[in-house]
């Protein structure tokens, strides 16, 4: 979702800046084809003298500027995860947009830049657990986090990725997330082969296939965010998306608020 949304903000024209902050399994510059770098932000975290953009990649395909973690087991040893905020605070100043990869869980890496953020997307993965059980795992997952968000004044949403059997649900999930958890849903994205595909040869899908279903259900969580971030209005604030606005809240207005069961 990092490699695409920032892919959806730099062809977009924003100077746009991915960090691999998942310090203990790195993963985020594989998805632009980058898989041993030399400097990455391992060796900045252990060379505080080392000038960060040594360490930033630019990515010719889709023009964002990666800065990459390092595989290695040894350099997860003794990481001094706070040093992550002088770094971040570094060499966003060079950008538009920084989009921080958190780990799966709770970000225990890289909640020393909460202070520097603004927004905290938390991506979903409702079919990790039975349909049965979804509300208890929103609960679990998406309140703590959002508390964690709101605790250091960041703008919170909440992106749904690879919906396949729970498509006939997801109007429930999305009532629940808005109206009990009080959460809003920037984006539903399908499960789509050509993702793993698009992986496989290190492009994120965006740019490797365009119009597969997953990358257009992701440009339209990328308008949502341009709004959001840049309070850029999108094509879709058209007449036609207006009436198509108007008939969906004619056709909400009676629907039940809070406290729904799933
Ligand atoms: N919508 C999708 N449809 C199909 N496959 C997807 C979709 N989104 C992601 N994937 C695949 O799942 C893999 C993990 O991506 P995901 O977005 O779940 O990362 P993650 O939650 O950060 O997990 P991790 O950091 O452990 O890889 C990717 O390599 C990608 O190929
Ligand atoms: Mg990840």
């Amino acid at each position: 979702m990092t490699a695409n949304l920032s892919t959806y903000f730099s062809k977009s024209g924003y100077r746009t800046l991915v960090i691999d902050g998942d310090l203990y399994l790195p993963k985020l510059a594989f998805h632009f084809g980058i898989y041993n770098p030399v400097y990455n932000l391992h060796t900045l975290l252990k060379n505080p003298d080392m000038r960060v953009l040594n360490a930033v990649y630019h990515d010719i395909n889709t023009g964002v500027d990666v800065l990459p973690g390092s595989s290695r087991l040894c350099d997860v040893i003794d990481l001094d995860s706070k040093r992550l905020r002088d770094i971040v605070r570094e060499i966003s100043t060079r950008y538009q947009l920084t989009i921080i990869d958190s780990p799966v869980g709770i970000p225990f890496d890289t909640i020393s830049t909460f202070r520097l953020a603004q927004y905290q997307i938390i991506v979903l993965e409702i079919e990790r657990s039975p349909i049965r059980s979804v509300h208890k795992m929103i609960e679990n997952e998406v309140i703590k986090l959002k508390a964690l968000g709101e605790a250091y004044g960041l703008r919170v949403g909440v992106i749904i990725n690879k919906v396949r059997e729970s498509s006939r649900n997801i109007d429930d999930v999305v009532d629940f997330l808005e109206y009990s958890v009080d959460v809003p849903v920037v984006g539903i994205i399908p499960y789509d082969p050509k993702v793993p595909e698009a992986t496989n040869v290190g492009r994120p899908v965006l740019e490797y296939a365009p119009h597969a279903p997953a990358s257009k259900a992701i440009r339209e969580a990328g308008d949502v965010l341009n709004g959001w971030i840049f309070g850029k209005e999108t094509k879709k604030d058209g007449v036609l998306h207006r009436l198509y606005e108007a008939i969906v809240s004619f056709l909400h207005f009676g629907r039940v608020p809070a406290g729904k069961k799933l």
